[in-house]
């Protein structure tokens, strides 16, 4: 790791040493295993490759100024996953185990967590599978769980810039009653062929109205909407969006700053109303929006070219707790010893 140019990695895949992988067969959970190979064998008939019954998870890992490596709230994380498994009929995955396997994976690839100078961290991927054979659409008897980890670059390496989102009405990520308050692989599937189009028009994201009505805000493709107006910080509260850490993170400290929070449904007019909106989740903490296009009615919405005030307050603030430099006021980090 010594020749890494920890300032330019970039968000995408990379090989780091040794995964875990914990097997579930015969009714139970076994003991955590450690590997260094990044490849997994299952069964052709597995109901993960067919039917998709499989969840993830993503959360990371933060190196402070004093060296210590901080985890951020992994025990949200090990519950979404179970009312993922919930969710689509996978035995769920205790928490404690979850946690151990979360700081085995860290301290088994502890050469690959970037130094604090280079703002990026360690992304931490746990994944649930069903491995067991089935052809009727049913859920398996045998599962597997695994986590692998990779070194992130910061999200904006040129700084908190803020980005356009894109409105498309004819794409839904979810049903209405459907999986997307879960961290299934479908959703995520099923939201490409929209965030592709949106790519190549230049936005950072799709935002989802509701797909049943097409009358509220959900979210945007890979994460939590949330906007700003008289010093209120209001969030969408609707059955098909993923329930994200960094959003429920943000909603405490938005409070402790003195903002109003409001869950609740978020009509489409009131995108005029806003005077900041963010994206937020565990990749980009938040990603401040200047602009959301209607491409339906060939409309815009502007925010401003530059982030507002409480967005940065709130990204600088969380950040801060992730690294260690603001006193971890909730118990919000676990240091690795
Ligand atoms: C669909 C979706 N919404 C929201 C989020 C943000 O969640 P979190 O803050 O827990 O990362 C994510 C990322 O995990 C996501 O995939």
């Amino acid at each position: 790791m010594e020749n890494t140019d920890w300032h330019n990695l970039g968000f995408g895949y990379r090989d780091t040493d040794y995964n875990i992988r914990c097997y579930y067969r015969n009714g139970q959970w076994g003991e955590l295993e450690i590997s260094s190979s990044k490849i997994i064998n299952i069964h052709i008939s597995a109901t993960s490759l067919h039917y998709g019954q499989e969840a993830f998870e993503g959360l990371k890992a933060f190196k402070g100024k004093d060296g210590k490596i901080r985890i951020f709230r992994m025990d949200e994380n090990a519950r979404r996953l179970q009312n993922s498994c919930e969710g689509i009929l996978m035995p769920e995955f205790p928490v404690e185990k979850f946690q151990e396997a979360v700081r085995l994976a860290i301290k088994m690839n502890k050469r690959f967590v970037p130094p604090y100078e280079s703002d990026a961290s360690l992304y931490i991927r746990p994944l649930l599978t069903g491995t067991g054979p089935e052809i009727g659409v049913k859920p398996a008897n045998e599962y597997l769980f695994m986590i692998f980890v990779m070194p992130v670059g910061p999200y904006f390496p040129e700084g908190f810039k803020p980005t356009d989102l894109i409105i498309m009405r004819k794409y839904d990520r979810t049903a209405p009653q459907g999986t997307g308050k879960y961290k299934v692989g479908g959703n995520y599937a099923a939201s490409m062929g929209a965030g592709k189009i949106a790519k190549e028009k230049g936005f950072s994201a799709v935002l989802y109205l509701d797909s049943k009505e097409k009358k509220y805000i959900d979210e945007c493709g890979p994460a939590n909407f949330f906007g700003i107006k008289n010093n209120t910080y209001i969030t969408p509260l609707s059955d098909s969006i993923l329930p994200s850490i960094t959003n429920k993170s943000l909603i405490v400290l938005a409070k402790e700053m003195g903002l109003t929070v409001e869950r609740r449904k978020v009509p489409y007019e009131e995108l005029e109303e806003f005077e900041e909106i963010g994206a937020c989740g565990t990749a980009a903490v938040i990603s401040p929006i200047k602009g959301i296009y209607d491409a339906d009615l060939d409309k815009w919405f502007r925010y401003g070219e530059k982030p507002g005030k409480w967005c940065t307050k709130l990204y600088n603030k969380l950040r801060a707790i992730q690294y260690g430099e603001e006193p971890d006021k909730y118990g919000w980090v676990e240091i690795i010893e």
